[in-house]
């Protein structure tokens, strides 16, 4: 089973399984790691925002230009690594993806 590190908003890090075909987003609004998502992953509330780790950026898809545009709007946005949650799916090649949820705004 692949796996998704995940550090959530009390910063604490957890392993937790990630099913292949869903999004990231997803992933960790089920394991309940501090992602509301309340626009359902429609790319338009950044409430999935997460900080991917440096070493996943290459893997990661290029973030969209309504992504970009929504994340640098948060309060907490990191050149690079902020991203949104909801926007990368999730796939065998992500098999240990670290990333931290970003504090809500
Ligand atoms: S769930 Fe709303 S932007 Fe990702």
């Amino acid at each position: 089973m692949a796996v998704i590190h995940v550090t959530n908003r009390a910063g604490k890090t957890h392993t937790i399984p990630g099913k292949v075909g869903n999004t990231v987003m997803e992933i960790l609004r089920d394991a309940n790691m501090d992602v509301e998502a309340i626009c359902g992953g429609s790319c338009s509330c950044a409430t999935c925002h997460v900080f991917v780790d440096d070493a996943w950026l290459a893997m990661v898809p290029a973030r969209g230009a309504d992504e970009l545009e929504l994340v640098e709007q948060t309060g907490s946005y990191k050149e690079g690594s902020s991203h949104l949650s909801c926007q990368i799916k999730f796939t065998e090649a992500l098999d240990g993806l670290t990333l931290t949820v970003a504090p809500s705004d």
